[in-house]
């Protein structure tokens, strides 16, 4: 039997990851992570526990992944983990939320590899945290979403989205028309993290790890 966890390892200060993910990784035989251009923000996370451990990098194509490449990824993580022992994919974040692993757990769930998740502080709750700004309050409904429509913001009290480079402008205005305050959450909990709240200086940036608030007035 062979057996992966997905392990989240948070926004990205080390001192946020849970003891379990610790120990998992500490553990593991083999860690894999999405290659990005031989780096990986997860990896830099967990530095510390790797040792001499195996790493292996995932590649998936900028953009436009497809189902093979799921497949190629599954099948490149079931032959690196050797019979008996484990190994970890890990993740920014929470590995339910938005995540690459998400698809390829469900290529090694038709093999008979055992799959086991360790959650991890979502991005959007440690953003909350360092805005102070609560995400819902009693009655309060919140959406999650990272592909942004202004109608989304017709039935809910606080919104949070994810991949903010792909429509910043389009979203502010929407944000600002249905009376939401905002803020814009860069690089949360590392140390150039940043926190805005000025349009104009919302739109020049352009930095992936970035997140926008939305809470109505
Ligand atoms: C592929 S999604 C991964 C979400 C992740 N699984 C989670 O639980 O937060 C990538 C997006 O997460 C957000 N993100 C992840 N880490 C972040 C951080 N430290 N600060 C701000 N946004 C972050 C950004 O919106 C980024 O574009």
């Amino acid at each position: 039997m062979k057996k992966l966890y997905g392990i989240g390892t948070g926004p990205g200060d080390k001192e946020l990851l849970t003891l379990k993910a610790v120990k998992v990784i500490k553990e593991a035989s083999v860690i894999f992570a999405p290659n990005n251009k031989g780096k990986n923000i997860a990896l830099d996370t967990v530095e510390e526990y790797l040792g001499d451990k195996k790493v292996v990098l995932i590649d998936f194509p900028m953009g436009k992944v497809e189902r093979i490449d799921y497949i190629k990824a599954a099948e490149i993580i079931y032959k690196e983990i050797p019979q008996g022992e484990y190994g970890a994919f890990l993740t920014i974040g929470d590995p339910m939320i938005y995540s690459t692993f998400i698809y390829v757990m469900e290529e090694l769930e038709k093999t008979n590899m055992e799959v086991e998740i360790i959650s991890g502080i979502p991005s959007f709750v440690a953003a909350a945290a360092r805005a102070k700004q609560p995400l819902t309050v009693k009655g309060d409904s919140f959406l999650l979403c990272d592909d942004f429509k202004e109608e989304l913001l017709d039935s809910v009290d606080s919104i949070c989205i994810l991949k903010t480079f792909k429509n910043k402008e389009e979203v502010l205005n929407a944000l600002k028309n249905k009376n939401f305050d905002y803020k814009y959450i860069k690089r949360c909990t590392w140390n150039d993290e940043k926190i805005l709240t000025d349009k104009e200086e919302i739109i020049k940036d352009s930095d992936y790890i970035s997140l926008i608030l939305g809470k109505k007035k």
